[in-house]
């Protein structure tokens, strides 16, 4: 596991941390592709991206982009589609070309259609940064708690609580939809880096979870433990449950544990050596 972890004070701390490192992957590559999430969670980010466009002229003109979902039966030109999102918080505010940017299409006739199209689209390009958020029961995308990881994106039922917590973009919260369509967890793991921000001690256990919790499919975002280059991002009220005492501790006793294995077999080997004199 390679993950990082950067601890900052407030939302304009974190939109200029992660832009660092937004800027190093445009610094080498021109036409990077980028993986976007929508939610509140990034919105520092864009802003950030959207001012040091306009003051700086970075340029996004030949940069491809992904975003990871997309609820199904909301037209894009609705307020609460994640397209929409996307064109409001960011798209007009750079130089991105839209027949560059891609979002799944939840108003398709043929869903399970669009998401193969999106998943070839994906695997075509695979991301050379992924921005991703954290739900309060540990989802990446809309991939929800117990999500198999090898499943391609695809048609996601949300659940109650995901349901709640993005309700503030409809006018009832009955209106949240039922259904999203969702890039899946290994296509979110082929980015060359992954970029997690999390805010807010709504966000504390979750982030506690994925950091240290059970490696298992119940918090869908441990999966990030298998990426080799991960950068998490987080408030202290997100960071509130980490404690590094534990890790430190958990570290040191996985390395006793591999220095004693280590002397258990130079001890075989030895005896093997001396019982072949
Ligand atoms: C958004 C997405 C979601 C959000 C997550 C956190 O495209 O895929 O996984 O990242 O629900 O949302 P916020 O940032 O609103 O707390």
């Amino acid at each position: 596991m390679s993950m990082r972890i950067a601890i900052v004070r407030n939302g304009k701390e974190l939109g200029e941390r992660a832009f660092l490192e937004i800027k190093k992957v445009l610094a080498a590559k021109r036409d990077a592709v980028i993986g976007f999430a929508t939610g509140n969670t990034p919105i520092p980010l864009y802003e950030k991206m959207a001012d040091d466009h306009k003051k700086n002229g970075t340029s996004y003109k030949r940069v491809r982009a992904f975003n990871l979902d997309e609820y199904v039966g909301v037209d894009p030109n609705d307020k609460a589609s994640f397209a929409r999102f996307m064109r409001d918080n960011l798209f007009s505010k750079i130089d991105i070309d839209p027949a560059n940017t891609d979002i799944p299409n939840g108003m398709a006739d043929d869903l399970s259609a669009e998401c193969e199209r999106y998943a070839a689209a994906v695997k075509k390009h695979p991301a050379d940064i992924q921005i991703l958020g954290i739900g309060e029961n540990g989802h990446i995308a809309f991939n929800e708690p117990y999500t198999k990881p090898e499943e391609p994106t695809h048609i996601a039922l949300l659940t109650e609580s995901t349901r709640a917590a993005n309700a503030g973009a409809f006018k009832d919260p009955s209106l949240v939809p039922q259904y999203a369509l969702t890039m899946g967890i290994n296509e979110i793991l082929t980015a060359k880096r992954i970029l997690m921000l999390a805010t807010g001690e709504k966000k504390a256990q979750a982030v506690y979870d994925m950091i240290m919790g059970r490696d298992d499919t119940s918090c869908p975002a441990t999966a990030l433990r298998r990426h080799p280059d991960v950068t998490v991002i987080l408030d202290k009220e997100a960071a509130a449950l980490l404690t590094f005492g534990e890790w430190e501790r958990e570290a040191e006793r996985r390395a006793a544990e591999e220095a004693a294995d280590a002397a258990e077999a130079e001890i075989k080997d030895e005896e093997a050596e001396d019982a072949e004199k």
